[in-house]
């Protein structure tokens, strides 16, 4: 299979598809070009519940700061679960399966019931309102859905912090958003065996903490500490509470979450998106990109904690009206073909995961998929990062049985949801590129000189040149950053656009392929790391004097974290191993295990320009094993350089 083979979508499929050729993906994507508020405002009329339509389609007049369906109220639970009870009261919202293979089957009726109690409880119990910030550290389990929807339905803003951050990070989180809640479990189960989330809760909690109430959902059973007038179980508060609550009227532009993520700086950056924009897309790129039909069971790995849980685990699907399977476990346990008993048990037509997690069950299980009845599945779904040809080959021959397309999405926290994929009933495939932008998305590979267009082959920058419905508004609290981050680096025809941090190159058939990060974040297994982020964990090390971190390609993960350290103390290392772990717990206590330096160097200083600049691209060059073709003579001390790469290859 060469990287120019071309799949063309499977014509069965195609004619039941909701987008089912390329002379349909042009009609649309040409209608957008066209007319650009009549594309978006036809759907956002089609597809959402309005209580008081809007008076506005898109409001550009402060850019980059929009507006989308201006004048409009509504309210995303009611999306999520309300609309559908009148035809689907009886068919499975969520599908539950624990790690111990335990199954709950969640109907649409169910949904709404459990989400609100949860409302209830969150008003009544804890005295949650409109626009407070609810932090959700919570394992995967139907009770996240629950409370981010509930969060949803009084209108306050959940910010979830992924369950393997440390209490450390969690704590930057909750006080950047100043949440005055947390919700969250005592735990729950990983390979059979209970693991804990509440202590991890109760060190990032002081007194000067802005959070004065914790829900914990008593999932394993494990004893936990509870701390009285501040934590409360939530299996004991929810029992008697009423079935009903009644939705918050909200503005299109209310926000609807905060979802933390790594920038270029230290800080994570709170990346704010809002109700109506957000909800149409979601709901639009699960019908188009996954073409779930009504009675398809939709399965995605990923975790809540990120953004791919919140849109295409939650919000999208339940917004159409889908069922969507959550899991508990760990995809490889009790062996690699665990997916694929779940895909035969549940006869899932839909399965989405990363590459991360393709290339581990592609090692650890290769036959795996020919144990199992897969013959559900119709499209397989990529994330989060690129994937290699021979991956993407296994997943298409040996899971899909060669019949189903695999969308290889490309997006990120701020974009909400898809903006560049194959669609599975129109886009001749090429393996291992996501190909061309979605209808309505309006994104273009610039040089970044001169905001031109980039030539075929060449490497420039990924934009998306005009505002669109689920773009990130805004970081949290911090205006200046937003524009700064996002706005900053390409003009186009004397504007700013929207540069997603990514490079990408076009083809001759004008297909996109991401290059990668084009700044200081490392993308491992899928989870963005910002190198600032990492390198401000390990200066916490008090023997630490200088740091710098690069990216690295894993075998696995796709990238792995190499850290070049110079010690404060400088009669070398005594014991290499324990100096190592040492940094590594520091970075798990800082930040969490996903950060954990897979190479760590003791250099006897760094390479530096006079000005004191840190030269990553030296050191990622060395990292690779790769020769080094910048000129070293301008730098304040040229001699570490071959010193740093003898200690590497050594
Ligand atoms: O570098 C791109 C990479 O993941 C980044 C976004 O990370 P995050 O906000 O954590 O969201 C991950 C899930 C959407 C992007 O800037 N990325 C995401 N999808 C792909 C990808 N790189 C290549 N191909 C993809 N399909």
């Amino acid at each position: 299979m060469s990287e120019k083979q071309i799949f063309q979508p499977n014509a069965e499929f195609a004619k039941n598809a909701n987008i089912g050729s390329m002379d349909e993906y042009n009609a649309l994507q040409n209608k957008a070009i066209e007319n650009y508020e009549g594309f978006w405002g036809d759907y956002a009329k089609e597809k959402l519940d309005w209580i008081e339509p809007f008076t506005n389609v898109l409001d550009e007049s402060k850019a980059p700061f929009v507006k989308w369906f201006d004048g409009g109220k509504l309210n995303v639970s009611t999306q999520c679960i309300d609309r559908h009870l009148d035809t689907r009261k009886n068919k499975a919202a969520i599908i539950f399966e624990g790690d111990r293979g335990d199954v709950q089957t969640i109907t649409y009726l169910d949904l709404y019931k459990n989400v609100n109690r949860f409302a209830n409880l969150l008003k009544e119990d804890f005295g949650v309102q409109k626009g407070d910030r609810v932090v959700i550290y919570m394992p995967m389990i139907p009770e996240a859905a629950y409370a981010m929807l509930a969060c949803a339905r009084i209108g306050a803003i959940h910010s979830i912090v992924f369950g393997g951050f440390s209490s450390e990070a969690l704590k930057d989180r909750i006080e950047d958003a100043e949440a005055k809640v947390v919700i969250t479990a005592d735990g729950a189960f990983r390979k059979e065996k209970p693991y804990m989330l509440k202590p991890v809760v109760d060190a990032a909690i002081d007194d000067n903490s802005p959070v004065k109430k914790v829900l914990v959902v008593e999932r394993n059973h494990e004893e936990v500490t509870w701390n009285k007038g501040r934590d409360y179980s939530y299996n004991e508060l929810i029992k008697n509470k009423s079935t009903h609550c009644e939705a918050e009227v909200m503005d299109s532009e209310d926000p609807l979450f905060l979802l933390y993520t790594s920038g270029s700086t230290g800080k994570p950056k709170g990346v704010q998106h809002n109700s109506a924009g957000y909800i149409l897309w979601a709901q639009m790129t699960m019908e188009w990109v996954f073409d779930v039909k009504e009675n398809d069971t939709y399965w995605c790995t990923a975790d809540v904690g990120w953004i791919t849980g919140h849109t295409y685990i939650v919000y999208g699907p339940l917004a159409m009206g889908a069922t969507t399977v959550m899991f508990e476990g760990v995809i490889t346990y009790p062996d690699a073909g665990r997916p694929w008993s779940m895909v035969e048990n549940h006869r899932i037509n839909q399965f989405y995961t990363a590459p991360t997690a393709i290339r581990v069950l592609h090692k650890m299980g290769e036959n795996e998929p020919k144990k199992y009845d897969l013959s559900s599945l119709k499209v397989l779904g990529t994330v989060g990062e690129p994937i290699d040809p021979p991956a993407w080959k296994w997943y298409y021959e040996e899971v899909g049985g060669s019949k189903c397309a695999i969308v290889d999405t490309y997006w990120q926290t701020e974009t909400g949801g898809h903006i560049i994929s194959p669609l599975p009933g129109a886009t001749p495939i090429k393996p291992a590129c996501a190909t061309l932008p979605l209808p309505g998305i309006i994104a273009e590979i610039l040089d970044p000189a001169t905001g031109e267009k980039a030539e075929v082959g060449e490497t420039g920058y990924m934009c998306i040149t005009r505002p669109w419905p689920s773009q990130i508004r805004g970081v949290w609290g911090d205006e200046e950053r937003y524009v700064k981050s996002y706005y900053g680096d390409v003009t186009k025809d004397g504007k700013a656009v929207y540069f997603t941090g990514d490079g990408a190159r076009y083809d001759e058939d004008g297909y996109i392929t991401i290059t990668g990060r084009t700044d200081d974040v490392i993308n491992v297994s899928g989870h963005r790391m910002g190198t600032a982020e990492v390198e401000a964990a390990i200066k916490k090390h008090a023997n630490v004097a200088e740091v710098a971190v690069v990216g690295k390609p894993h075998e696995l993960k796709g990238e792995g974290i190499f850290a070049y350290i110079v010690l404060k103390s400088d009669d070398g290392v005594a014991d290499e191993v324990a100096e190592m772990k040492a940094i590594n717990s520091v970075i798990k206590k800082e930040i969490g295990n996903i950060a954990v330096c897979d190479d760590i160097v003791f250099a006897p200083g760094l390479p530096k320009t006079r000005s004191g600049k840190i030269m990553r691209r030296i050191l990622r060059s060395i990292a690779k094993g790769e020769a080094i073709t910048q000129d070293i003579s301008t730098l304040e001390d040229p001699s570490v350089v071959a010193k740093i790469e003898a200690m590497v290859k050594g």
